[in-house]
């Protein structure tokens, strides 16, 4: 953990909007709340956060979602820090989600991150740098092979910033803007100044912009390492594959009988029971599952108390509660919402891809 300097720092988690690109497993859950490996997406946030020093974080939530966001992540006394929730009622853009916070943030500078996004190396040596430094904002950038789907930020030759734009249709650079930023109360003002854009949004990219044109200092910092932004089924996975990856143990509290094998960085929660399996790591297999005489591919996450017999399941996020029953074929790249029934009752061995929502039912036959 850095040293208490950046206490006075205060974070700024978004954690409101629809989640529409993940229909349906986002009907019944807020998309910062799916899982990877095992663990929300929203509390690798909250930890990046918590490990730069910060103590105070303030989660906006949306009306839709906001209870389970704090039922699932709670006061923060399990990171011994203080969690404030700020009801934004409409999802007006992130510029918007910051004027919301307006009371929370007061004076203090701090960190805005968003929800959905996960990335590698934390944000540390970045609070760390803006507390030392005297710019008013500071951005990550990341090359990206789409960046019509992002804020996207020139550079002059220097390295300082000519401009930002959010989501143009002919993006002036390769460079898109990661969900991390770092302000000083200057954003308040700039927020203030700016107009809703096209999409009808009060944009965070035009309030820097704004800070620019009126000669504040923004410097910024291309990441190397990863950046995930989780908005959708194959990032999911994306996500899922990495964090897995980097997994380095292995903890083995659950019972494996003598006739499975396992191998390679897994991780088997306490209760869980494996009979006549394969395991190939890097996997997760939550608390209190059942498997039996079935295979686990690497790059799998599978929640606590889902149940599988006779399937082989790779490269797949299976939730909580899941029963894929006498399946007798091979489940990839997919997503399994809460507690879904999948049975099958006879026919040759068959793969399949699939994303399915919290409750569903399905039987091939
Ligand atoms: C937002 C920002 C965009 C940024 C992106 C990163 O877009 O507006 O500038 O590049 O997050 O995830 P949104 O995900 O709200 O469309």
């Amino acid at each position: 953990m850095s040293d208490a300097k950046n206490a006075n720092m205060k974070g700024l988690i978004l954690s409101g909007g629809k989640g529409t690109r993940m229909r349906p497993i986002t009907h019944t859950a807020a998309k910062q709340l799916l899982p990877v490996a095992n663990k929300p997406i929203l509390f690798y946030g909250v930890e990046a956060l918590v490990d730069a020093g910060i103590r105070e974080i303030g989660i906006i939530i949306s009306p839709e979602t906001g209870n389970d966001v704090k039922e699932c992540v709670g006061d923060g006394s399990r990171w011994d820090i203080k969690i404030t929730y700020i009801l934004q009622e409409h999802p007006m853009g992130l510029a918007h989600a910051v004027k919301t916070a307006r009371d929370f943030l007061g004076h203090s500078p701090f960190v805005m991150y968003l929800g959905d996004n996960l990335i590698k190396d934390g944000v540390g040596p970045l609070v760390e740098r803006f507390s030392k430094g005297n710019a008013d904002a500071f951005i990550l950038l990341k090359e990206v092979a789409n960046p019509s789907a992002f804020g996207v930020a020139l550079l002059e030759k220097d390295g300082s910033i000519n401009c930002l734009e959010e989501k143009p249709a002919q993006p002036k650079s390769n460079l898109a803007l990661v969900g991390v930023y770092l302000f000083n109360e200057k954003i308040h003002q700039a927020i203030d100044e700016i107009k809703p854009s096209r999409r009808g949004e009060l944009e965070i990219t035009d309030a820097i912009q704004r800070l620019i044109a009126t000669k504040h200092r923004v410097d910024s910092h291309i990441l190397r390492s990863w950046w995930l932004d989780t908005g959708k089924k194959d990032d999911m996975l994306e996500a899922n594959r990495v964090v897995l990856d980097e997994m380095t143990d292995m903890e083995m509290l659950g019972n494996v009988d003598e006739n499975s094998r396992v191998s390679g960085r897994v991780h088997i929660g306490k209760g869980s029971k494996l009979v006549n399996c394969i395991v190939r790591g890097p996997a997760v297999i939550g608390e209190n599952c059942t498997l039996e005489n079935s295979y686990v591919g690497p790059f799998t996450s599978i929640g606590d108390g889902a149940r599988v017999t006779q399937a082989e399941l790779e490269h797949c996020i299976l939730r909580e509660k899941c029963q894929i029953l006498d399946f007798n074929g091979r489940i990839a790249d997919s997503l399994i919402g809460v507690g879904v029934e999948l049975t099958r009752s006879n026919g040759k061995p068959q793969a399949f891809r699939l994303m399915l929502g919290d409750d569903s039912k399905v039987e091939v036959v």
